[in-house]
C-alpha cells in the first residue's frame, strides 16, 4: 500500500469518531506534516447546525493548535461511494494553511490526488 493510500485509510479510521446524528454523513480526515506526523479529524455536528465543524478543519485545527503548520497532505474519507471533496469553507482554510499541499480523496478502489490550488484557484487573501 503506498503512502497516499495509507493516509487515506487513516482518514477512513478517523471517520468512525464522527459525531453526525443530524446528517448521518460521517467524514474523516488525516493531515500529514512534512515531518511525518498525522493529525486526524472528524465532523462534529451540533443541534445548532451552523456550529458544525467539518472533518478537514478539525484535523487542521488540531495540527495548528499543536504548533504545526507544515501540513503537506490532507486525506478525506466518508461512507459515500462517490469521492468526498472538501466544502467551500474548508477549501478556504486549506488554502491558507497548506497552499502548496495536496488533497487526497478516495473510495474503496481508488484515490485521486489534487493540488490545493486546483481545488480553490484564486483563493481569497488579504494581500493588497
Ligand atoms: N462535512 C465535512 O466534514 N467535510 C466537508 O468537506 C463537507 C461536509 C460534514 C459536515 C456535516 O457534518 C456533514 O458533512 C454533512 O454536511
Amino acid at each position: 500500500m503506498d503512502d497516499n493510500r495509507k493516509l487515506y485509510e487513516i482518514a477512513v479510521m478517523a471517520k468512525e469518531n464522527a459525531y453526525a446524528p443530524y446528517s448521518g454523513f460521517k467524514v474523516g480526515a488525516a493531515a500529514l506534516t512534512d515531518d511525518g506526523i498525522v493529525y486526524t479529524g472528524c465532523n462534529v455536528e451540533n443541534s445548532s447546525y451552523g456550529a458544525t465543524i467539518c472533518a478537514e478543519r478539525t484535523a487542521i485545527a488540531k495540527a495548528v493548535s499543536e504548533g504545526r503548520r507544515n501540513i503537506v497532505k490532507l486525506a478525506i474519507a466518508s461512507d459515500s461511494k462517490e469521492y468526498t471533496y472538501p466544502c467551500g469553507i474548508c477549501r478556504q482554510v486549506i488554502s491558507e494553511l497548506m497552499p502548496e499541499g495536496e488533497i487526497i480523496v478516495g473510495n474503496e478502489d481508488d484515490i485521486i490526488i489534487y493540488k490545493v490550488s486546483e481545488l480553490l484557484p484564486h483563493a481569497f487573501t488579504l494581500d493588497k
